[in-house]
């Protein structure tokens, strides 16, 4: 090897080992950080630092009320953008006729319809909450 290579090559090396362990320290570092978040803490056993949660799914306490206050009623109380005004029996009722009924309304409000974003932007709502959602706000 040359004189000029090997003088590239050392300070090359120094630094590709310097790299590898600067990221060693780096994921230690990072473990470390995260390290309470990735805890499990089981219902009635011993943990510290965290609180124990509940077992029952966070969806479960949601009613109808809660789901259209929180999703729905911005475009649906002042009827935005053409949306069927909540309590406003026959506008809901005329577009059920025309789907198909409560299903074909449902499978809309899923699907998303024109403005209306896919399930009324309740992502994490089921097919059962929606449902419950469009009965509180049509009166059907
Ligand atoms: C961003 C505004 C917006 C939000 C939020 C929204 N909607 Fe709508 N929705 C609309 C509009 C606009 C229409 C009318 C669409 C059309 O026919 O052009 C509509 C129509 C509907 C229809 C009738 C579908 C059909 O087949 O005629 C249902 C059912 C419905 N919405 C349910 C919901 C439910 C349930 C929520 C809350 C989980 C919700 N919407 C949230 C805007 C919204």
């Amino acid at each position: 090897m040359n004189p000029i290579k090997s003088m590239l090559v050392v300070p090359a090396m120094a630094l590709a080992l310097w790299v590898v362990n600067a990221q060693a320290t780096t994921d230690e570092a990072i473990a470390e950080r995260i390290k309470p978040v990735g805890q499990v803490c089981i219902a009635g056993q011993q943990c510290t630092g965290v609180e124990a949660v509940s077992a029952a799914p966070a969806t479960a306490a949601r009613s109808a009320d809660d789901i259209v206050a929180r999703h729905c009623t911005a475009c649906h109380t002042p009827g935005l953008l053409g949306a069927p005004k909540i309590g406003d029996s026959a506008a809901w009722k005329a577009r059920a006729d025309e789907q198909g009924g409560m299903d074909g309304i449902l499978a809309k409000a899923i699907e998303g319809i024109n403005a209306m974003p896919p399930k009324g932007t309740c992502g994490d709502c089921s097919d059962d909450e929606l449902r419950a959602a469009i009965e509180k706000m049509s009166g059907l």
